[in-house]
């Protein structure tokens, strides 16, 4: 097959990877996709970073065997603790990952704090503590480990009185006084945004990373030449290791919201 014809993988420790997927869908909608979801072994974020690299490089060797032409990492978790070194071992592969869009946030801070939403182990690893280091004097930056929220979303909660439970008593414990911006730090989350944007104030933005991943993903396609010249609608399969109905149906759901 046209390397150019060869589908783009996407990888996430379960359904929430689906959030970056729909923004590559809007700007490549004529390459087909083969989304690998590992709900079976979530969540992520509470596992040690020597288990999320393990799980993350099988998966990676999973998509090659499916003839991808690249790989987006769409989990803030797996990116921490595996992107520098799949680089090593994939040196001509376009590979993105995805990290907490701080950039962004403190760009247009104005005043009030920044809350970064993300996973502990995210928090944790020394990728995020970098980046916090270079922006911290530009911002009242507070990072918000949630544990336990990507469980909504894998059920397909994206609503109800729990969820918007869990939301309040995280805002409420971390911040300090007016809260200018949240970054969704996990992919997961931007399918709880329109609850959490219920429970801030109105001029409180909320950011999430998916749409300057695709496009990064696009533009790394495009420098080794490998975007698809079809102008038909390309393929979409999702593989969950699971192998649950339920956790399919779910991920096709997500991709209409
Ligand atoms: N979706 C993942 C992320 O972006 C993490 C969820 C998990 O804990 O597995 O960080």
């Amino acid at each position: 097959m046209d390397n150019k014809n060869r589908p783009i993988g996407f990888f996430d420790s379960g359904v929430g990877g689906l959030s970056v997927m729909r923004e590559a869908l809007k700007i490549m909608p004529n390459e087909d996709y083969i989304y690998f979801g590992d709900s079976k072994n979530a969540p992520y974020g509470i596992k040690s970073a020597e288990e999320v690299r393990e799980l993350t490089f099988k998966a990676v060797e999973f998509l090659l065997n499916k003839g991808v032409k690249g790989i987006a990492i769409a989990c803030n978790t797996a990116t921490s603790a595996a992107v520098a070194d799949l680089r090593k071992m994939y040196p001509e592969l376009p590979l993105v990952g995805i990290e907490p869009a701080l950039k962004p946030a403190v760009e247009c801070n104005s005043d009030g704090s920044i809350l970064i939403m993300a996973t502990p182990m995210t928090l944790k690893e020394e990728k995020f503590n970098r980046l916090m280091k270079k922006y911290e004097d530009r911002a009242d930056i507070i990072p918000v480990p949630c544990p336990g929220l990507m469980e909504f979303i894998e059920e397909g909660k994206l609503q109800g009185e729990e969820v918007e439970q869990y939301l309040l008593d995280k805002v409420n414990t971390y911040k300090k006084g007016k809260i200018s911006s949240i970054v969704l730090g996990c992919t997961h989350y931007p399918f709880i945004e329109p609850v959490l944007s219920k429970i801030v104030e109105e001029d409180t933005i909320i950011i999430d990373g998916g749409l300057g991943t695709a496009k990064e993903l696009k533009r790394r396609l495009s420098e080794k030449e490998l975007l698809r010249e079809s102008s038909e609608i390309g393929k979409i399969e999702i593989i969950n290791s699971l192998n649950k109905k339920d956790v399919i149906d779910l991920s096709y759901k997500l991709l209409e919201i």
